[in-house]
């Protein structure tokens, strides 16, 4: 009977459907701060026999409630709970939250609750009524609650849920920290009734000289005009949507092209009738060509870094413009002008602020290892997170690179599933690369050939090699071969080893856990990428030593991954100046 519970309750999640777009151009309510909250390890407020959605108060002389909001803790909304209480830095479970607000419906307009992401299910209620649910734990999900508020006080409650499951996406194990919550910003978006819902403005694929696009409006009935005014290029477009409410849009432009150099954003504003919202968007065009990487139709190396959603300072999850500044920060001081969000989309600040600082990124999807291809339901939930990560960032010209996945196992079942994702990816969004980081390479002597069959859908393919850590030098690096039988550019999306900071020993031995170890392990990956031809970006694992529940060494992990080129503290290891000068090499050869 649990076990037809538990599927029942996980197939009845009604998935959120993007309602409204750039929620920083609108007028918005924003419910970040203090957060009432229930910590519920039994899920006993599912149960009729105690509701907590329902928020009740014993009047009567007989009835009294085992639950209540009031006189309870509280969280601080965005955030992880795990690093804002010690009794929930592992709990994996059930946590309600509640907050009240004031607000004054307007006639004929749209309310939306919009949430940047909570981990891993919520289920959202509107003073007493089911909103809507949403399962995946860093994708954003809105609401229309036009018809469940009133004027004066409003409650929202919300029911996050972190456990982990073998349908889920990740699925059971994975090395990061189970981070659960409500982890992104909460925000209500008031609307007129017919008002401009989404909008895709970028260069036509490969064309410097055209912007495409197309902008859609929702409540309206019957076509409507809609303008694109782009002042600093003297643009002033019109054109009418058709009866579905989308326009497409073709104007003719010559942007001064977006670069890591150049980080040139345009105010864009669009308008209709009833409507108006602005943003900054930078134009460029990305392209494959051979095996080399074009941006603006130059060939690029990408002096990249992987980062995970993480302060290790704070030991708990990014969330702000300031946290993005840091991180972004740390990778422009490394030398960077590429970084990988790993292994999920990271929060809208993070994207928003590399479009401001000219960082390229690639941002991916959490299918990372142990997925469950052979089930149905694995499709249509990796395609809704392509949905809803494409949906919110492709208008984000630092993004060149939509990934699929980390690490699939190579199958049958997997090649089916990601090639139908791909597919899904560039009708979404036909002007960026698709790839996908995989570790499945043939070593044979000092050769290393990627034979992957992945490698057959994808743009630009990414390898995650631990030679020098999990995986011995076959043979000198500088002496080592990488064949490319698809013929791919390639990205070496992972590598390193791990070192704990301030630790001292043997540049020979990987169990020192020392920082000679780990700089040495990047002196010979250096030395090995400067005979791979085709080789047109490195992305080291990883800027930050972060938590992990796997790694239980008792002296040099403690629940931490050490592979960071950056302690948990932010201290730079030796390793870390291996890469910058490396680093320093690609920026003045510009390339080879
Ligand atoms: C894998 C995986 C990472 C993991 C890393 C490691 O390649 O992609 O998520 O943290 O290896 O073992 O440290």
């Amino acid at each position: 009977m649990t076990l037809l519970f538990t599927c029942f309750c996980i197939a009845t999640v009604v998935q959120a459907q993007w309602l409204v777009a750039n929620i920083a151009g609108r007028n918005t309510l924003n419910l970040n701060g203090s957060w009432a909250v229930i910590v519920d390890p039994f899920n006993a407020g599912e149960s009729n026999w105690k509701p907590i959605w329902k928020d009740q108060h014993a009047t009567g002389a007989h009835d009294f409630f085992e639950y209540a909001f009031d006189n309870t803790i509280t969280l601080q909304v965005p955030g992880d709970w795990n690093s804002q209480r010690n009794d929930l830095v592992y709990y994996e479970g059930t946590v309600w939250y509640k907050k009240t607000f004031q607000y004054q419906p307007q006639p004929g307009q749209h309310s939306f609750l919009c949430f940047g992401g909570a981990n891993y299910i919520a289920d959202v209620y509107c003073n007493g009524q089911k909103a809507g649910s949403h399962e995946g734990g860093f994708t954003p999900f809105q609401f229309d609650v036009t018809h469940l508020l009133k004027a004066g006080e409003n409650e929202v409650i919300v029911r996050v849920n972190n456990q982990r499951r073998a349908d889920a996406i990740p699925a059971l194990n994975y090395d990061w920290w189970n981070y659960g919550g409500i982890t992104r910003d909460v925000d209500l978006v008031t609307t007129p009734g017919n008002y401009i819902q989404d909008y895709f403005i970028q260069l036509q694929k490969n064309d410097t000289s055209h912007i495409a696009g197309w902008v859609q409006v929702a409540g309206s009935n019957g076509p409507q005009k809609v303008s694109i005014h782009i002042p600093d290029l003297h643009i002033h477009y019109t054109t009418q949507t058709n009866a579905a409410g989308r326009a497409n849009i073709s104007i003719a432009a010559h942007p001064a092209l977006w670069s890591p150099e150049h980080p040139h954003l345009y105010t864009v504003q669009i308008a209709t009738a009833t409507d108006t919202v602005a943003e900054a968007i930078g134009f460029r065009t990305i392209a494959v060509k051979g095996t080399e990487i074009e941006l603006n139709g130059q060939p690029i190396f990408l002096r990249g870094i992987n980062i995970h959603e993480q302060i290790p300072q704070r030991a708990g999850r990014a969330y702000s413009e300031t946290d993005a500044a840091m991180l972004l920060g740390w990778a422009k001081e490394l030398g960077c002008n590429f970084v990988r969000l790993t292994h999920y989309p990271h929060n809208e600040h993070m994207v928003r602020m590399a479009d401001k600082m000219g960082i390229l990124l690639w941002e991916e999807i959490p299918l990372w290892q142990g997925i469950q291809f052979s089930n149905p339901v694995i499709l249509a939930k990796a395609n809704r997170l392509l949905d809803e990560m494409i949906e919110r960032d492709k208008n984000r010209s630092a993004i060149i690179l939509w990934s699929l996945s980390n690490e699939t196992t190579p199958a049958e079942s997997r090649d089916t599933t990601l090639s139908a994702m791909a597919a899904h990816a560039r009708a979404l969004d036909p002007t960026r690369l698709i790839t996908s980081a995989f570790n499945h390479v043939a070593y044979k002597g000092n050769t290393v050939t990627i034979d992957d069959s992945l490698s057959k859908i994808l743009d630009v393919v990414g390898v995650n090699e631990y030679i020098g850590w999990y995986t011995p030098w076959p043979a000198k690096p500088e002496a080592m071969v990488w064949k490319n039988p698809f013929n791919k550019p390639l990205i070496m999306s992972e590598f390193g080893g791990e070192a704990l900071y301030g630790h001292h020993g043997s540049k020979d031995t990987a169990s020192s856990w020392s920082e000679e170890y780990q700089e040495q392990l990047y002196k010979n990956q250096v030395a090995m990428f400067k005979n791979i031809p085709f080789l047109c970006g490195t992305t080291p694992w990883v800027l930050a030593d972060f938590r992990s529940p796997s790694r239980l060494q008792p002296v040099y992990q403690q629940g931490w991954n050490r592979k960071g080129l950056l302690s948990d503290k932010g201290y730079k290891k030796k390793a870390w100046y291996i890469m910058r000068v490396f680093y320093e090499e690609k920026e003045q050869n510009n390339f080879n």
